[in-house]
């Protein structure tokens, strides 16, 4: 019988100088750089200049970069029209996608694929979508947009401009390490759907609203949100056995647990475990993270034995409401970190294209006659 690869689970589909996965030692590297290194010592300027040109910066050329996405954070007249007139309508993710295309079609050099023009593109989009998800938050307040400042970087310039208050260091920082840990992480779903459009020739715009769609689905992107709805239902500790039972009887998955690739920890979820009992430390927020510590040590017990453990979104949820942020931005956020890794990708994908072309093993019938429809 023809083989089936469901899923694509355990296929190579190309090779990549950007990221590499151990799921079973729980190993993440950025272009040679451990995770838990960059998070300790970078910015995410930086992991942006290293996954479009797998190599660190020097302070010049992190200098430009960063004045570069200073100067690429003002939206157009015609986004900003756009966005007055859908906010309601519209939520977050299709907002960021319908702005990515835009932005697109604002570019008169959209269909240019040179790998310079390809770079200003990436960062044009990175500077963008933060101002995007901002100004949207914004307007469904009923309160104006706040404008970017140049003195800030992109995490706290995100913060600053979601909030109009100029965020503690503390939170700067958090901010700018969860953004480091969304930014890459090799051939999952949102990536190669950016793949499979821009091997087509068509343009990074149109890659990245592709991705955009697919990080939307509660089995990507979409899980933080899910969890933090999955915290809002259980509301006290006493709650998280019957929760739990009650919906693996359902055979219901829960959210922010499991994962494609890791067999162990994702290495994601324990920076931002540390990161979240810092935080957690002044947050008049903290219940959720509580929360969400008594229910990782619960689902441990119930799920002993199985190769499922706390995945990114798990503590990103509560971490995140800990900085005052609504739970419908949480996967617009993990978009706004994740556009340097899929335009890294394009980079990639452009320079050494293939149309993205599989099979599908035919199951219909056959040999059947064309009846007219008044006949039929
Ligand atoms: C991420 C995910 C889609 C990967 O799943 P996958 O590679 O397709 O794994 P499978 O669907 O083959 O699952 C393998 C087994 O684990 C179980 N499982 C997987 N994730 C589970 C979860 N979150 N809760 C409960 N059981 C889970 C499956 O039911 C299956 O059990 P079975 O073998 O008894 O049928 C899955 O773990 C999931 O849905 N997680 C929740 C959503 C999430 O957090 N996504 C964010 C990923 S970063």
């Amino acid at each position: 019988m023809t083989e089936i690869a469901r899923g694509l689970e355990g296929v190579n589909v190309t090779t990549t100088k950007l990221c590499r996965i151990d799921g079973q030692k729980g190993e993440l590297v950025y272009a040679g750089y451990n995770i838990y290194d960059l998070a300790e010592h970078s910015t995410f300027e930086e992991v942006a200049f290293l996954l479009w040109n797998q190599r660190l910066p020097n302070a010049e050329e992190l200098a430009a970069l960063k004045a570069e996405l200073v100067a690429e954070r003002e939206l157009s007249p015609l986004v900003n029209t756009v966005l007055r007139e859908i906010w309601a309508e519209v939520r977050p993710m299709r907002t960021l996608e319908v702005a990515v295309e835009i932005i697109g079609a604002e570019d008169r050099k959209s269909s240019d694929l040179s790998n310079a023009q390809l770079k200003k593109t990436a960062a044009r989009l990175t500077a963008k979508m933060a101002t995007v998800i901002a100004m949207y938050d914004r307007l469904r307040h009923g309160k104006e947009p706040v404008a970017p400042r140049a003195d800030l970087n992109h995490a706290a310039n995100f913060l600053w401009m979601l909030t109009g208050e100029e965020p503690t260091e503390l939170a700067k920082r958090t901010f700018d390490v969860a953004l480091i840990l969304h930014a890459e992480h090799e051939m999952n779903a949102s990536t190669f759907s950016a793949m499979v459009t821009a091997s087509t020739l068509s343009d990074m715009y149109s890659a990245i609203a592709s991705a955009i769609g697919t990080l939307k689905g509660p089995l990507h992107g979409g899980a933080n949100e899910a969890v933090y709805k999955v915290l809002e239902e259980i509301k006290t500790p006493d709650q998280i056995k019957a929760h739990v039972d009650a919906l693996t009887a359902r055979g219901e998955r829960v959210m922010g647990i499991g994962h494609r690739i890791y067999k162990t920890t994702d290495p994601r979820a324990n920076i931002l475990e540390k990161l979240g009992h810092k935080v957690a430390e002044t947050s008049p927020d903290r219940h959720y993270f509580d929360l969400s510590l008594k229910l990782r040590d619960y689902l441990a017990e119930k799920l002993q034995g199985k190769p499922l453990y706390p995945n990114v979104d798990f503590f990103s949820a509560s971490v995140y409401k800990m900085l005052g942020i609504p739970s419908d931005l949480y996967t617009p956020i993990f978009a706004l970190a994740r556009i340097t890794g899929w335009t890294a990708h394009l980079l990639e994908q452009y320079a050494d294209n293939r149309l993205v072309r599989p099979n599908a093993v035919y199951q219909g019938e056959e040999n059947k006659t064309y009846q007219p429809v008044a006949t039929r």
